[in-house]
């Protein structure tokens, strides 16, 4: 990939990643978008002399829980500052075997669990330019493809960027979307795995969907924080802010050389 003007990786953390310390030359960013304005500055800086975009999805110091983000504003802010690819970094629970905490997984497929969240792009009073416009360039924005939720060419590059990086991420799995900001009940989760689920995190949904929509290549990178409710070999263990927090930072240790592998392809 070429350094250009235009940001050649936009990258959002979730809890626990409120910053990239590896950019350099940073400048924030606060776009108006006609959804509004993003959890925080997007800070566009230098990593290897390539532009990355970084936002935090909980905003910079975590006040906004996963239900209140503003997901489109978001993403529109991302893709009008020039982002074409996402790497959506999510916090999650693990619920089968292959995803303990610290796992770092890349997932290929999502279920949506969540309910009363600004989901589509599509409003009742879109512009008629607007909609004119989408019709001429021949998109079908109401009806996106969704059969596969992330990129794929981009999950691949992730993947293999893990494998250069010497940075092990199972290369799979399914991603629950839950509500929150409560945690899940056993029985929820119980019927998240006979579902097909193997991570659950309540911020993957709408933002995958709304990526498809705007058309921007999106990969998640998901970091493993804790065993999901009931999940894991200590069934009854209760899951503590703390031990979530500490298990981000420990798998985190990755991320920046999976960045680097990744920008460098
Ligand atoms: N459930 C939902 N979201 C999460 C979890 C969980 O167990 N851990 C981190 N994010």
């Amino acid at each position: 990939m070429e350094p250009d003007a235009d940001i050649d990786l936009a990258v959002i953390g979730g809890t626990g990643l409120y910053q990239l310390a590896e950019l350099r030359e940073i400048e924030p960013h606060l776009p108006v978008t006609r959804f509004g304005t993003p959890s925080g500055p997007i800070r566009i800086g230098l990593l290897d002399g390539y532009r990355v975009a970084f936002l935090a999805r909980h905003g910079e110091s975590h006040v906004l829980p996963p239900h209140l983000i503003n997901y489109r504003a978001n993403l529109a802010s991302l893709q009008a500052l020039g982002a074409r690819r996402v790497l959506a970094l999510n916090t999650v629970g693990g619920i089968t075997e292959r995803f303990g905490p610290r796992v770092l997984a890349c997932p290929d497929q999502l279920i949506d669990y969540t309910w009363g969240r600004a989901s589509t792009l599509w409003e009742a009073d879109q512009g008629e330019a607007e909609q004119a416009q989408t019709e001429q360039a021949g998109t079908e924005v109401l009806h996106v493809d969704f059969g596969e939720p992330y990129t794929q060419s981009l999950r691949e590059q992730v993947i293999a960027a893990g494998q250069q990086a010497g940075v092990a991420v199972v290369a799979d799995g399914c991603y629950g979307a839950t509500q929150g900001p409560r945690l899940e009940t056993r029985a929820e989760i119980a019927r998240m795995r006979r579902d097909g689920c193997d991570l659950v995190g309540m911020t993957g949904m709408p933002e995958a969907g709304l990526a498809r929509e705007l058309g921007l290549d999106y990969a998640c990178l998901a970091i493993v924080a804790n065993w999901a409710a009931g999940a894991g070999p200590d069934r009854g263990e209760v899951i503590a802010l703390q031990d979530v927090l500490d298990n981000v930072a420990a798998a985190s240790a990755g991320l920046a050389a999976i960045l680097r592998a990744l920008l460098a392809r």
